[in-house]
C-alpha cells in the first residue's frame, strides 16, 4: 500500500482548517493534502465544542481518502498515537492519550483531535483529521481553560519547533495509517499510550448522563470497556461529550 505523500499548504488566518480543507477536498485534492494556519477564528473541536487558537499553537487537517467506512471510528485513535509520537520525537515530552482524542501531559489537555468524513452512497468521499497542539501559546490566551490545559513550550521550559513537531506527527501518522488502512490492530500495541486504562472515570454522555466508572481497556474497535458490576460494559467514543480522568 503506497503511503500517504504531502502536500502543504500554509495559511495565516483561517474560520478553521476543516473548512479550508473541506474546500480543497471538495475541488479533488490528493490524499495527502495539509492545511495549517498560524491562527483560526472558529476552530473545531469534538462534540460542537470551539477551539481556542491563538498565535504559536499548531492547527492543521489532514486529508485522507478511505477506500471503505470499516474501522473509521479508529482514526481519531490513530491521530491521537501521531501526535504522541511527534511530540516525543520532536520535544522528547512525554505524553498519552485520554481517551478518545485527547493528548495529555501530566493530565493536562495539550492537544485534540477531530475527524470529520463526507459519504457518498454509503462509502467515505473523504475524511479530515484535524489535530491542534498548544505549543508556543501563552496559557493565558488559552482563557477559562488554563487550569486544564498544558502548552508543550511550558513542559518543555523553552519554546519548541512548530514545524518539527508538525513533521514528526505527519511521520507517524502515515506509518500508524498505512497499518489501519491494511486492516491490522492498531490499539492492541499502543495500550501502555492510553493514560484512561486503569483509571476511574467521569463519563459525561450525550444523553445527558453522568456515570462513574473504572476502565478496564480499550479494545481493539476502539471501545472503552469499562466495569459494570461484574461484567464489561463497551462504551463507544460517539456516545460520549467528556471524559474525566479520576485516578487509579
Ligand atoms: C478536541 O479536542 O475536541 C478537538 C480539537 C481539534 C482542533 C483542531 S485545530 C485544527 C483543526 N481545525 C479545527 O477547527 N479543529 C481542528
Amino acid at each position: 500500500m503506497a503511503s500517504l505523500k504531502w502536500s502543504l499548504v500554509t495559511l495565516d488566518e483561517v474560520s478553521s482548517t476543516q473548512d479550508e480543507a473541506a474546500k480543497l477536498a471538495e475541488a479533488g485534492a490528493d490524499e495527502g493534502t495539509v492545511v495549517m494556519a498560524a491562527t483560526q477564528t472558529e476552530g473545531r473541536g469534538r462534540t460542537g465544542r470551539s477551539w481556542l487558537s491563538p498565535t504559536g499553537g499548531l492547527y492543521f487537517s489532514l486529508l485522507v481518502r478511505p477506500k471503505s467506512v470499516n474501522r473509521l471510528q479508529l482514526l481519531p485513535l490513530v491521530a491521537s498515537f501521531s501526535v504522541v509520537d511527534g511530540v516525543r520525537d520532536s520535544t522528547a515530552v512525554k505524553s498519552s492519550v485520554r481517551w478518545p482524542n485527547d493528548v495529555v501531559v501530566h493530565g493536562k489537555k495539550a492537544s485534540g483531535v477531530i475527524c470529520e468524513s463526507s459519504f457518498k452512497g454509503g462509502k467515505p468521499k473523504y475524511s479530515l483529521v484535524g489535530i491542534g497542539v498548544n505549543c508556543n501559546s501563552s496559557i493565558k490566551s488559552l482563557g477559562r481553560l488554563s487550569r486544564r490545559v498544558t502548552t508543550l513550550a511550558m513542559e518543555c521550559g523553552h519554546e519548541v519547533d512548530v514545524s518539527a513537531v508538525l513533521r514528526a506527527t505527519l511521520t507517524s501518522f502515515q506509518g500508524l495509517y498505512s497499518k489501519w488502512e491494511s486492516g491490522e490492530d492498531v490499539i492492541a500495541s499502543r495500550k501502555s499510550d492510553i493514560s484512561t486504562i486503569g483509571q476511574r472515570v467521569e463519563l459525561r454522555k450525550k444523553d445527558g448522563k453522568t456515570v462513574r466508572r473504572m476502565v478496564l481497556d480499550v479494545t481493539s474497535e476502539g471501545e472503552l470497556a469499562v466495569k459494570q458490576t461484574r461484567k464489561s460494559m463497551y462504551v463507544r467514543a460517539e456516545d460520549v461529550d467528556l471524559v474525566t480522568e479520576l485516578g487509579s
